[in-house]
């Protein structure tokens, strides 16, 4: 989906540009993906999961652009990407057609500055106007600075998902299930 560029101040003073993701970020989101999976345990994936090529990302940065109903957003800072957030529908049946589901993930040294919850404002704002009713996410349990953002953008609590994910350490961690009526 193309939506508007937003400009934010962040708390140390910079300027940071929300705006759609596009193919001409392929390159610099696979290191993306593949840094940040390494710099949190909170993320689905481990660094060695991301084996996008150049093509295949920017084919499929290309096609969320023109899809109408998922939202891809990236944030940059001084000309580089800080980090993305990405809205996408849970399954094409009728029954689940009203919902979609958030993820976000920004580079370490970008935390605590505002952005995360700036994105997520603005993405609620695009997956209203998208015509979307309810968005969900899932948060590891022990993610208290996510589930602080989350809270604080309006995400209600609605169950946990025992033992949702097993490590590499062999720890199993719950998720709690949060959603937003949009
Ligand atoms: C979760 C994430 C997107 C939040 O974005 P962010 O830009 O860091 O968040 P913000 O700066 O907007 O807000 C951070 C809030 O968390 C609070 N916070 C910071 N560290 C915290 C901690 N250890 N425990 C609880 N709250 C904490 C801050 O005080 C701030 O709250 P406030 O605005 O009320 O003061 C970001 O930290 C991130 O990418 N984390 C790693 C990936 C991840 O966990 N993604 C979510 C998967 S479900």
């Amino acid at each position: 989906m193309r939506f508007a560029e937003r400009e934010i101040t962040l708390k140390d003073g910079r300027t940071c540009i929300l705006k759609p993701n596009s193919p001409e970020y392929a390159e610099q989101m696979i290191k993306y993906l593949k840094e940040t999976a390494g710099e949190t345990a909170f993320l689905l994936r481990y660094p060695d999961e991301i084996n996008f090529t150049l093509e295949k990302e920017q084919e499929i940065l290309g096609g969320i652009l023109e899809n109408p109903y998922a939202i891809m957003m990236v944030a940059i800072v001084d000309g580089r990407v800080a980090g993305n957030c990405a809205v996408n529908g849970i399954g094409g049946q009728r029954r689940i057609q009203h919902r979609c589901s958030m993820a976000i993930a920004l580079y370490k040294e970008f935390w605590g500055l505002g952005i995360g919850s700036a994105m997520i404002a603005y993405m609620i704002e695009l997956a209203r106007e998208a015509g979307w009713k309810q968005m969900d996410l899932e948060v590891v349990a022990e993610n208290e600075q996510a589930y602080r953002v989350y809270k604080k953008c309006g995400f209600i609590d609605t169950g946990r998902r025992h033992n949702a994910l097993k490590f590499d350490d062999g720890t199993y961690h719950d998720e709690i299930l949060m959603y937003k009526d949009l």
